[in-house]
């Protein structure tokens, strides 16, 4: 193993780039320090973070305070940003970092567990036929412990599977739609996706997939089931542990994530600001 490859490595990049950066686990996650994130970024310090995402799939920068404004500037160096809630009507409709929260209209926290909540492992949007290259969130009000976000390396899941497996899947296409939203079109895309920057094979499932085209219905939630459980164990998984001001950025296309439920949640507020940038057709 390479020293940059064990967990808690340091390195310092070029001050040009950024001051350094720390990779959080062998599933991924890196931690880059010294950028100011509300500042345009040089050319320089832009491919320096399109690197590290490629190369660790999620980019945590520690301290960030960033108005909603200047999240988004950001944002867009990576791509289109998507208008978020577009089904919840115009007045709901934000084209600037949207607000996630865990609080009722109150104001108080409350844990909602529906079949659409972010409590489920999953890729962000999987229902659109161009699904988001990324998602970014900050941590606006953190509980102090617990509310952490799993995050599940699904190219590494990929490689880990028997070949038989690999061939039993290689062409099946998965079926989507809003768990939020029975009634809007379903999507399919491929179950082991290519990653367009990589070159890399990733499964790609989780909520909102109802079932593998062309599979009897048995037989394919036990293959989904048994896929998921593969995907998520533990040596495939980067937990973060949320601090006022961290800013994450992760890669869709290749991770599934999903916020733990604990008694944390309930007990304390946690407020995010999010951004999405749109991706391409998964092939
Ligand atoms: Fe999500």
């Amino acid at each position: 193993m390479d020293d940059r490859d064990k967990p808690g490595h340091d390195d310092t990049v070029s001050g040009e780039r950024y001051t350094s950066s720390q990779r959080l686990s062998p599933a991924g996650g890196v931690r880059i320090n010294g950028v100011d994130l509300a500042q345009p970024l040089s050319p320089a310090v832009k491919e320096a973070i399109v690197e590290a995402f490629l190369a660790h799939h999620i980019v945590v920068f520690p301290k960030q305070l960033l108005t909603r404004e200047q999240q988004f500037a950001f944002a867009v160096n990576f791509g289109e940003v998507e208008v978020h809630g577009a089904h919840r009507g115009a007045s709901k409709r934000y084209d600037v970092a949207h607000v996630m929260s865990n609080l009722d209209v109150d104001g108080n926290p409350v844990v909602r567990i529906s079949k659409a909540a972010n409590y489920h492992w999953h890729t962000d949007k999987p229902y659109h036929r161009a699904p988001p290259l990324l998602t970014m969130l900050r941590a606006v009000e953190v509980p102090p412990t617990g509310g952490d976000t799993e995050f599940a390396n699904t190219t590494l899941a990929y490689d880990a599977l028997p070949e038989e497996t690999k061939r039993r899947i290689a062409s099946l296409r998965l079926v989507f739609r809003p768990a939020f939203d029975a009634s809007r079109p379903a999507v399919d895309h491929p179950l082991v996706r290519t990653h367009p920057d990589t070159g890399r094979k990733a499964l790609y499932l989780g909520n909102h997939s109802s079932h593998i085209a062309g599979v009897p219905e048995g037989e394919s939630a036990a293959l989904l089931d048994e896929l998921l459980a593969h995907a998520t164990q533990r040596q495939f998984v980067y937990v973060h542990r949320w601090r006022v001001g961290d800013l994450v950025m992760w890669d869709n296309r290749c991770l599934l994530h999903r916020v733990v439920v604990d008694a944390a949640m309930s007990q304390y507020r946690r407020v995010m600001h999010r951004s999405v940038v749109r991706g391409t057709v998964p092939f």
